[in-house]
């Protein structure tokens, strides 16, 4: 169902925001060769517990973790592990926040020590993307204003757009309707309203967009073993333009 949120609940979506931006900054500082992600996502359990928050992946379908952390060919749903991250990897963190029921979700590719140039790009290329789709995130524009702006651009820079993975409508629970593509056409698909609150994050591959799922049924990887790169943001439509609740910036 799709639904337009209140005053109140984008208020506590936005509580939700912050605890998972502070989340995102202790994990940048902590970073580096060496560390797993199994102490990546102990870490972001302990900062919401701290804040009175749960984290709404885990027990989701029956996922076992706060976190899900994806290196390099992993194109998203990792498991959190207790192998080492290793000089050069890139890590994509994606977790979900519940502050009283409100809800956010955002994810965030990290560089693990010396990354080379074409993982920078390809992480550079990928955020971009996401505020090129965030700009289209307006009132009266459509869905594929959306995947159309971060499909052209992605493209253009020599990348692809996973197809088999979308953004999606958040609250009351995690994944609701309408399905956000990152590819698509202009003007075409559901117009976008104020009080709509979605998720844009677009995942880009370094080379053919193709997945395959694991034997673990929950991580897709790329099937060429390129990198693939995520950053994921849950934005409330208003009348003044996109209003970002996970933004770390501000
Ligand atoms: N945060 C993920 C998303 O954006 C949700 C993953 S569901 C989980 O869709 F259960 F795998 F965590
Ligand atoms: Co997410």
């Amino acid at each position: 169902m799709i639904t337009r949120k209140s005053k109140r609940e984008i208020e506590k979506m936005k509580e939700a925001g912050d605890i998972l931006v502070k989340c995102h900054k202790e994990i940048a500082k902590m970073i580096k060769p060496g560390i797993t992600t199994m102490e990546i996502n102990a870490l972001a359990e302990k900062i919401m517990e701290e804040h009175g928050a749960t984290p709404e992946q885990k027990g989701y379908n029956g996922y076992e973790y706060a976190t899900c952390a994806s290196i390099n060919d992993e194109i998203c749903h990792g498991f959190p592990r207790d192998e080492k991250l290793k000089d050069g990897d890139i890590v994509t963190v994606d977790m979900v926040v519940n502050k009283d029921g409100g809800l956010a979700d955002s994810a965030w590719t990290y560089a693990v020590g010396n990354v080379d140039e074409k993982g920078h790009r390809l992480m550079e290329v990928t955020k971009t993307a996401l505020y090129k789709g965030i700009e289209q995130a307006q009132a009266g524009n459509r869905i594929g204003d959306i995947g159309h702006a971060i499909q052209t651009y992605a493209e253009g820079e020599g990348f692809s757009v996973v197809r088999d993975f979308t953004g999606h409508g958040i609250g009351p629970t995690l994944h609701e309707d309408p399905h956000i593509p990152h590819f698509g056409l202009p003007n075409k698909g559901l117009r976008l309203k104020e009080g709509m609150v979605i998720t844009i994050e677009p995942m880009i591959n370094e080379g053919s967009w193709h997945s395959k799922m694991d034997a673990n049924n929950w991580t897709a990887r790329t099937t060429d073993k390129g990198r693939s790169a995520q950053y994921e943001h849950t934005i409330v439509i208003t009348k003044e333009g996109p209003m970002i609740l996970t933004d770390q910036d501000n």
